[in-house]
């Protein structure tokens, strides 16, 4: 390797995620590092669980970042909340539900899958249909990356409780950037990720899980098998009354930085924050239409927080999608699966929700399209 110090270029990241860090949190990753077992730590991570508790909209007190990406978060639900020969009832529109169906395949679950066409969101009806014969849990995914889908929550709730079964969603790219109440949609266990509304490095899943997914944890017929995974020995240290007791060493700089970020989100407050995401989608909906770009989604099915649009025919989308990058240093995203060549996915995420994120990409685009 040479010697010369770590140099990225300065990118705006307008793509599925990671997000623009914005510079306080930036600098929060930079502060000195203390122990994962210092008081002033413990006050910190105090912090962290008030302001996720209030961004997932929710009292659960079981409400933490999980060390690992997103993925770490969809990993943490399964494990703990999955027993093999459940009845899984699983929604999949899109990659992100077919990697959950895949996960809860593998924790031994009976996966009973309710489908829609990539780029729409899943009928609730089906899914309340789908709970009738009896289920263990239902999963969905409230903001579909690999679409730009929102899944409506309605009813679903009701259809889990009757057979006292557990409500859980992914929320990875549509906490704190589209209307979401965990409490009030009556979701029991919810993960995300760090690196898309919240503009925070990738490395956190934050989590939440209320009172009827612990007391199935605590009724478990068979072990957790992950370790590191297991929300009772987690919670030791998170949740740690009269004492944290030491499970592994907190990521201890990202923990600060989404202290950060929580900070920013609660000064904005969070529908505040909803609507200037849903104001951004709209506004470049438009914007790119005038430039044959059409949206995915029909409206009203649209996630705020990620903008999926067919590329106009003729257009070589990877090649502009390269100039964009290289020429611009902006990122957006191409289209994955049965979408990929035909797609551009744009994040419109915490800090790239902006009017100068806007301006910036529309300028570089008509400078690429001409
Ligand atoms: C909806 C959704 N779920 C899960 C994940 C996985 O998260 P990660 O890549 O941070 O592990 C992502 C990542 O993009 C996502 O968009």
């Amino acid at each position: 390797m040479s010697s010369a110090p770590t140099a990225p270029p300065q990118r705006l990241l307008l793509g599925s995620g990671p997000s623009p860090v914005p510079r306080e949190v930036l600098d929060a990753l930079a502060l000195p590092t203390i122990g994962h077992m210092d008081p002033a730590f413990a006050a910190i991570m105090e912090e962290v669980a008030t302001g996720l508790r209030a961004t997932f909209a929710t009292v659960n007190r079981a409400t933490l970042p999980i060390s690992g990406t997103g993925s770490a978060g969809m990993d943490a639900l399964v494990s703990n909340f999955v027993e093999p020969g459940d009845r899984v009832v699983c929604g999949v529109h899109g990659l992100f539900g077919e990697r959950m169906a895949d996960q809860l395949a593998r924790a031994g679950a009976d996966v009973v899958r309710v489908e829609a066409d990539w780029g729409r969101a899943i009928e609730v009806e089906r899914l309340i249909e789908a709970a009738r014969d009896g289920l263990d849990a239902m999963v969905v995914v409230h903001g579909e990356t690999s679409t730009g889908v929102a899944q409506p929550l309605d009813g679903l709730a009701d259809a889990c409780r009757e057979h006292d079964a557990l409500l859980m969603i992914d929320c990875v790219t549509s906490l704190s950037g589209h209307p979401l109440a965990l409490d009030d949609a009556g979701v029991d266990a919810a993960f995300s990720g760090t690196q898309k509304c919240l503009n925070v490095p990738p490395g956190l899943a934050p989590f939440t899980a209320g009172e009827r997914a612990l007391a199935k944890l605590r009724a478990r017929r068979s072990v957790v098998r992950s370790w590191y995974f297991d929300l009772g020995l987690v919670l030791s240290y998170w949740n740690g009354d009269g004492g944290r007791a030491y499970h592994h060493t907190a990521p201890i700089n990202l923990v600060y930085a989404l202290r950060e970020a929580l900070r920013l989100v609660h000064d904005e407050g969070l529908e505040a924050r909803w609507a200037r995401h849903a104001q951004a989608h709209d506004t470049l909906v438009g914007d790119l239409r005038e430039r044959g770009f059409e949206r995915l989604a029909p409206e009203g099915e649209q996630l705020a927080s990620l903008l999926c649009v067919r590329v106009p025919d003729g257009l070589d989308e990877a090649a502009a999608r390269k100039r964009l990058l290289l020429e611009h240093d902006i990122e957006v995203s191409g289209g994955l699966g049965p979408l990929a060549g035909q797609v551009w996915r744009i994040g419109l995420m915490g800090a790239g929700a902006r009017g100068d994120a806007r301006g910036r990409l529309l300028s570089a685009l008509d400078a690429v399209l001409a």
